[in-house]
């Protein structure tokens, strides 16, 4: 928390606005449009509440496909199922571990050739690094499909001078308790498209018809943001901007302190994007580091140091067996060597230099042993 949260939510209690909505909602929808320089915002219950609505938005039903990146967490791809339509998962490529335009371009040729084409494609960008919008939105723009931005992660983030989640068609961020700012609960879609904006609105509180009493005629959701969560993220976004500093310098302090150590290479930053860098992400080359990912994980964790492996691609879970996916490579899977290969630092923005400097320490004895065992 900035501190300054218990003076908006103070405010929300002395003027009784508790219920969803109120004034700190539409002001929280304003203000974040403006920090992205989007026209339009709508307040939510969560980002993936914010992905449901976009897809319902672009007529997303049963026996659609939707297209959507592999690597990513599954809150991208789960309102793909809520809307009956056929989620097709789309490889990473290894410079921005976001979608991979290649595999891309073959999976909306072959949907062309057979006549069924995707009603969206969902672009996560991971970590905060931004996918390769210029070419992902090239391509869509040839075939006539509408993109959705998953910047749940990457809020604070830009591509060539436009944020993270204001390029395609929707964009919606998330504010989850872990992303850079946080509503405890809670996310935003944003759009240009004004008429769409505040028809997500009306789907999101129940579809209500306009009349006195109350008139459904299609269905609805309880998505709305309360007013004392907005109140928390209007005093989170007025330090967005230091929480990306934050996160920029732990993950250059992470990488000077060790990239030059065998075997270990660092996430990319695409020239002409700026990550939020809301994850410090590495990944470890067992024959030159001595140690595979996963022993590191295992050796951080004996120390109470909590890493992750970076996100299990969608194609490879259960939840989503038999689903299509589309490689970078004919024979190249980058998301699942990302997955096999990728540790993801602590990296929350209250990390001290001392607590960094005990990670880091702790992995370069990790990798040090790795290699004596190893005999290197
Ligand atoms: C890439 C990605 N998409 C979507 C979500 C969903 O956001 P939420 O947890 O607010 O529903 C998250 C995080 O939780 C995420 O990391």
């Amino acid at each position: 928390m900035s501190g300054a949260e218990q003076h908006y939510i103070a405010e929300a209690f002395a003027s009784n606005w508790i219920a969803p909505l109120g004034p700190h909602v539409d002001a929280f929808e304003r203000e974040l449009a403006e920090a992205v320089g989007a026209g339009h915002a709508a307040a939510v219950s969560s980002g993936t509440a914010a992905i449901h609505l976009a897809l319902r938005l672009l007529g997303v039903g049963p026996g659609d496909r939707v297209f959507c990146s592999s690597l990513t967490f599954v809150a991208s791809a789960n309102p793909i199922l809520y809307q009956g339509a056929e989620p097709v998962f789309i490889d990473a490529e290894p410079e921005t571990w976001g979608m991979s335009p290649q595999a891309l371009e073959r999976a909306l040729d072959e949907a062309a050739k057979e006549g069924r084409l995707p009603k969206a494609v969902i672009v996560v960008h991971l970590f905060g690094q931004c996918a390769r919008m210029d070419e992902i939105s090239a391509l869509c723009g040839t075939y006539g499909v509408p993109i959705v931005e998953d910047a749940a992660e990457a809020l604070g983030s830009s591509y060539k001078g436009r944020h993270a989640g204001t390029i395609g068609r929707f964009g919606i961020y998330s504010f989850n308790g872990n992303k850079i700012i946080t509503t405890s609960g809670g996310g935003m879609l944003v759009s240009d498209d004004g008429d769409a904006i505040r028809e997500a609105r009306v789907l999101a509180s129940q579809a209500r018809d306009p009349a006195v009493h109350y008139e459904h005629s299609r269905p609805g959701y309880n998505y709305r943001l309360s007013n004392v969560l907005a109140g928390i993220g209007r005093a989170q976004l007025k330090v967005l901007a230091d929480r990306v500093e934050a996160r920029r310098a732990i993950f250059e302090r992470y990488r000077t302190a060790l990239e030059a150590r065998p075997g270990i290479r660092f996430m990319p930053e695409l020239p002409g994007t700026r990550s939020n860098r809301w994850l410090t992400a590495l990944t470890v080359d067992e024959h030159l580091a001595g140690v595979t990912a996963s022993q590191l994980v295992a050796w951080l964790a004996e120390d109470r140091i909590e890493s992750r492996p970076v996100w299990k691609p969608l194609h490879l879970q259960p939840l989503f067996a038999g689903a299509r996916f589309y490689s970078h490579g004919i024979r190249e899977d980058v998301s699942a060597r990302l997955f096999r290969t990728g540790i993801c630092l602590p990296s929350g923005s209250a990390m001290t230099p001392e607590e960094q400097e005990r990670v880091i320490e702790r992995l370069k004895a990790g990798m040090k042993s790795g290699q004596a065992a190893a005999g290197t």
